[in-house]
């Protein structure tokens, strides 16, 4: 029996949550139900909720530092998972990965240089880029065969028709779970090193990947990765912990790092999220029997979406991901435009999903769904698009 309880449902209203708090604001009806957002549905590892409660006995929450402690942390749980060896000169903290993505645009590029990322992809990426006054260039992945690809040469003729400057990686990828192998990884790698482009290596959903796959740190792909990229972790998406604002970056160059350092400082950011910082200490220390609970837990759920689709809703296609909560589906068979797709799916079915097209224009008919959720929720979610999709 799983120790851990995955399945109990815990109410997130009226909790600050984006996930259920936002809906009014964001027009969806009140009583949808929301499966969009990547946090999770469970509340964090015991052993994470008992070194905050300890913080929080004790009382003081001043200004906080990282220590040999959270070193000696983060530094056995990249070993032992990740098979990936840090110096404590690496690390720089950030409250999240995103202002980390951004901190490297603006350390690593000038107003109006490229950026190039490989869409459809996590959509702050190229908010960031936007927002920074970038020029966002996009490489579209390929699906052939429900698997998506890099069209390589796509890659390097953007890379050199912009004299991009910057790569922002996301490995493993949002929407579309893919796990990059290591060939994929060496020939990206070998591109950037030709056109001299620093790649910023997103691997916030590095402890998701499914079996019979691997997940490689960009860093160690090659000496050209590894003295020219940044490699940005975190335990939120891990241990469900993305309000406490807390991530860890690895940055080998010390040009590079001294870049991004002023970048972040810049921006009036010092000191790290207490609350952040000791749940993460925790996570890597303690967390590793609640994460392979979950991971069973997530595994069962993507087994019965599958075959729940295969009976119930055939027409929809799971593309099948090799990593990640989210997953990525295909309702292009039944020919709606995505205004119409969309309204079935919030308005209809009551389900907050996120709509494929916020990733790019590629996610077109596609909608990605977090399962990180009790099956009770999933199935309830998977029953109300079905008896939408059958009034329509
Ligand atoms: C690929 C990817 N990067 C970054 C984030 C968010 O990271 P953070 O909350 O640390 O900014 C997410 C969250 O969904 C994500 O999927």
């Amino acid at each position: 029996m799983n120790q851990f309880d995955f399945n109990k449902v815990t109410d997130r209203h009226n909790t600050n949550s984006i996930k259920t708090d936002l809906a009014i604001p964001r027009g969806k009806p009140e009583d949808v139900l929301p499966l969009w957002v990547a946090d999770m549905d469970f509340p964090t590892a015991p052993c994470i909720l008992e070194a905050l409660h300890k913080k929080v006995d004790h009382g003081i929450f001043g200004y906080s530092c990282i220590d040999q402690n959270y070193f000696e942390a983060v530094k056995n749980w990249m070993h032992t998972e990740h098979n990936f060896e840090i110096e404590q000169s690496w690390i720089v903290t950030t409250p999240g990965v995103v202002f980390a993505i951004a901190c490297a645009i603006k350390a690593f590029t000038k107003e109006n240089e490229a950026v190039i990322i490989q869409t459809p992809v996590y959509y702050p990426f190229k908010n960031m880029i936007d927002l920074n006054n970038r020029k966002c260039v996009t490489s579209s992945l390929i699906e052939k065969d429900g698997k998506y690809q890099i069209d390589f040469d796509d890659f390097e003729n953007k890379i050199e028709q912009n004299n991009v400057r910057l790569f922002i990686l996301c490995s493993p990828h949002n929407p579309v779970g893919r796990v990059w192998t290591v060939s994929e990884l060496t020939r990206l790698a070998e591109i950037c090193e030709k056109h001299n482009v620093i790649i910023f290596a997103d691997e916030i959903h590095n402890d998701f990947i499914l079996p019979g796959h691997t997940h490689t740190v960009f860093s160690t792909i090659s000496e050209y990765a590894a003295q020219n990229s940044v490699v940005s972790t975190s335990a939120s998406k891990t241990f469900n912990l993305a309000g406490l604002q807390f991530s860890t970056n690895f940055i080998q160059n010390p040009v590079l790092k001294r870049k991004f350092h002023i970048e972040r400082d810049k921006t009036g950011y010092d000191e790290p999220s207490l609350m952040g910082l000791v749940a993460a200490q925790a996570a890597y220390q303690n967390g590793k029997s609640w994460l392979t609970a979950l991971k069973k837990h997530l595994q069962e759920n993507l087994d019965f979406l599958r075959s729940w689709l295969k009976t119930n809703l055939p027409k929809v296609r799971l593309i099948e991901p090799e990593g990640t909560f989210l997953l990525w589906l295909d309702f292009s068979s039944y020919g709606f435009d995505n205004k119409t797709l969309d309204d079935i799916i919030v308005h209809q079915a009551k389900v907050w999903l996120d709509r494929g097209t916020m990733f790019g224009f590629e996610g077109e008919n596609f909608q990605r769904i977090n399962i990180a959720t009790p099956r009770p929720l999933l199935q309830e979610a998977l029953e109300r698009i079905r008896n939408a999709l059958e009034t329509v």
